[in-house]
């Protein structure tokens, strides 16, 4: 396997749910390469922010390009924008008069959000939003400009309203419209929630929301153990 001098780590953290690091690697490998301009980005969020390891790894952000191609949507919703790495990948697929809207509390990295996106020439391509994502939700100012209906919310922000911003998307997502949700295996521990051996806060919630995902009656849901867990549903049409 290719050594990767200087570069960051690719798959922090992993290793504690099962997915061995080498096959991570390995498909990583044998997987479309991250464009130059997301290198940048990943460079970029490892050396000036305090928290790199949020940043999304390669492997998904090649399955959120993917995922985008085939869904072809004109409206995703992004909450949790962090440096924007997953934004551009949801960018990658849209409709030709497609916007990605993103929202994050942290006003602290629009500079990187900037220069990153306009290098990848997306700028016009994404409206962001600073502030609490339930606030903005609550709002109403994603459907004031545009009252075209999401396709796709992406839900990765902070991890205590997770269930709360998933019920907001079966409201507002459209027929046939896909949430996906970050970080769901919370590196194992949710198995030991399952078990009683650990009642960690976090890992409690993201297990009640995967069970709640999975009993829904307006979702078909798939949850995927890549990296830290992503769980894909789609929204069933409304009768
Ligand atoms: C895991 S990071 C997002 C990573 C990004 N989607 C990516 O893959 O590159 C989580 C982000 O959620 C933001 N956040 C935390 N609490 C929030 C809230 N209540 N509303 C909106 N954003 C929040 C943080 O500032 C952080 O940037």
């Amino acid at each position: 396997m290719a050594k990767r001098r200087g570069k960051p780590p690719r798959i922090p953290q992993l290793g504690n749910h099962g997915m061995d690091d080498a096959l991570h690697a390995y498909a990583t490998d044998l997987s479309s390469a991250e464009p130059d301009g997301l290198a940048a980005l990943r460079r970029a969020t490892w050396t000036q922010t305090v928290k790199p390891q949020m940043l999304c790894d390669e492997l998904q952000g090649r399955l959120l390009a993917c995922m985008s191609h085939m869904m072809a949507p004109s409206r995703v919703l992004e909450l949790g924008t962090f440096t924007g790495y997953a934004t551009a990948c949801w960018a990658e697929g849209l409709a030709a008069d497609g916007v990605i809207d993103t929202v994050d509390v942290n006003d602290e990295l629009h500079a990187i959000q900037d220069q990153h996106w306009d290098a990848l020439n997306l700028a016009h391509r994404i409206r962001r939003h600073t502030g609490k994502a339930m606030d903005v939700l609550q709002s109403g100012v994603l459907f004031e400009t545009d009252a075209r209906p999401l396709d796709v919310v992406f839900v990765d922000a902070d991890k205590e309203h997770q269930q709360a911003y998933v019920d907001w998307a079966i409201e507002h997502v459209r027929d046939g419209g896909w949430i996906v949700v970050d970080n769901v295996l919370w590196w194992g521990e949710v198995l030991r929630v399952q078990d009683g051996t650990s009642r960690d806060p976090y890992a409690v919630r993201i297990h009640e929301l995967n069970a709640h995902m999975k009993g829904h009656p307006e979702l078909d849901n798939v949850l995927l153990p890549l990296r830290d867990g992503l769980h894909v549903a789609r929204r069933k049409p409304r009768a």
